[in-house]
């Protein structure tokens, strides 16, 4: 398996340029089920989760080529509605397939996606919705088996809880369930509001995105487009973050500025200087990493995807700052091999208090998720001496090319092949 290796205490200097978004790239892939033709994707990471979505639409039958951070898919025609158990298991958002598959055909059988490392992160709230919707499902051998022999219907439901990939499952549905259909309760991330601007592209009628309810009005088909996947809000946090623990003046390229608003404000009251011009986050790093308390929240509150990385911030500095995660109850895999590095932190239940110390040392650590490893890889760029990441492979899942990325800023960071 891959590693990488990095010398810290450098400091960051220069550009970087922010990718498309994993979690608004996923859904819209998976829209492609609906729409009439072939569309085209521009702005796609080049990542692993995007690989895993693409090899199961081609395992349902859907044609794509790739090249060049863009994507023409052609899924009107599947002939297999069927996410197997080997590509679930791998990446979750695969059931994100479940509602464009059941209002076009009518039918699916999703595997169950079962536990990971951050939780057991059920979809029962997607199958409760589809079930509102008329849908007749079936659990059994690890799959879900799910179907709308007579079409799905418009429903007024209500999320028990926000749930993002839920939020957009059903809005895929309903986009082509003739009636009207309010979803109340839903996912505000701007990742939602994307899918529902490709889905509008495409001739959907959606409104409310953004908000906590969303009302779709069905239509018989929707068309392919041309569609723009926004820029990444938790790549772009993550490198603000990598200023922050180097001191360094490092500018983002092509961010999603306008939904930066939580992230901004906790790195700022944490002492790092942050501008933005048109569609630049110009960020430099403090001297001194002031500790500053943080909760997860649904959106507009402070990401869970940026949680692990602004604990890697916290370690270093002065004081005591509480971290407290609401979405996950398991999401804290980092903080034993944070510890390796010399951060002194404490678990209590959802809460990890964290006394900064003057500097962490590199260590032989390992990746346990993809924001662990994220967190892993900063702490290793503001560390003393050499920090050697192992399981890499989960990063690759949601960083596109970050070892070139922190090399062109200065970072001395590198990529041993196994
Ligand atoms: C999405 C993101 C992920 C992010 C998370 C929270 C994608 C592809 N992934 O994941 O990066 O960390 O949002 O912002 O967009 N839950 C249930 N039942 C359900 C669904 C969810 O109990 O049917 C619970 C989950 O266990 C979790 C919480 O609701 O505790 C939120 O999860 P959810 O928003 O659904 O996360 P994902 O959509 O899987």
């Amino acid at each position: 398996m891959d590693k990488i290796i990095i010398e810290g205490g450098f400091e960051l200097q220069g550009e970087v340029s922010i990718s498309g978004a994993k979690n608004a790239a996923l859904p819209i892939m998976a829209a492609t089920i609906l729409a009439d033709g072939t569309t085209r994707l521009t702005n796609l990471p080049a990542l692993r989760d995007i690989n895993t979505i693409s090899a199961l639409l081609r395992h349902m039958g859907a044609q794509i080529e790739t090249s060049n951070g863009a994507a023409e898919i052609r899924a009107d025609g599947l002939d297999n509605p069927d996410a197997p158990y080997d590509l679930v298991k791998t990446m979750r958002a695969s059931a994100l397939v479940l509602g464009p598959l059941l209002a076009r055909h009518g039918r699916a059988r999703v595997s169950l996606p079962g536990g990971c490392a951050i939780g057991p992160r059920p979809i029962d709230l997607h199958l409760k919705a589809l079930e509102a919707m008329g849908a007749e499902i079936v659990l059994e051998h690890g799959y879900v088996n799910a179907e709308a022999p007579h079409g799905l219907r418009a429903a007024d439901f209500s999320f028990d809880q926000v749930t993002v990939t839920g939020t957009e499952n059903i809005m895929m549905a309903a986009a082509l369930t003739q009636g009207r259909t309010i979803l109340r309760n839903s996912a505000r991330e701007p990742e939602v509001v994307d899918l529902a601007r490709a889905l509008n592209a495409m001739g959907a009628r959606i409104s409310g995105a953004g908000s906590d309810a969303i009302i779709i009005d069905g239509v018989t088909s929707l068309k392919a487009v041309e569609y723009q996947i926004m820029p990444d809000r938790i790549e772009t946090g993550t490198f603000m973050v990598a200023a922050g623990l180097t001191r360094g003046r490092i500018t983002l390229k092509n961010a999603p500025v306008e939904c930066i608003g939580a992230i901004r404000k906790k790195l700022e009251q944490a002492g790092l200087t942050i501008h933005i011009e048109g569609r630049d986050v110009r960020v430099q790093g403090p001297d001194r990493i002031v500790s500053t308390d943080v909760k997860t929240e649904p959106y507009p509150g402070f990401p869970t995807d940026m949680q692990a990385q602004f604990m890697a911030l916290m370690t270093v500095g002065t004081g005591l700052s509480v971290i407290t995660e609401t979405i996950f109850e398991n999401r804290f895999m980092h903080v034993s091999e944070l510890k390796r590095m010399g951060a002194d932190i404490r678990l209590e239940g959802n809460t990890a208090l964290i006394n900064a110390v003057p500097h962490l040392s590199g260590a032989p650590v390992m990746a346990t998720d993809l924001r662990a490893s994220a967190s892993l890889v900063l702490a290793g760029l503001g560390a003393t001496g050499l920090t050697e990441l192992s399981r890499v492979y989960h990063i690759d899942r949601g960083y596109e090319k970050i070892e070139q990325k922190l090399s062109a800023v200065g970072a001395r960071i590198r990529r041993i092949k196994d």
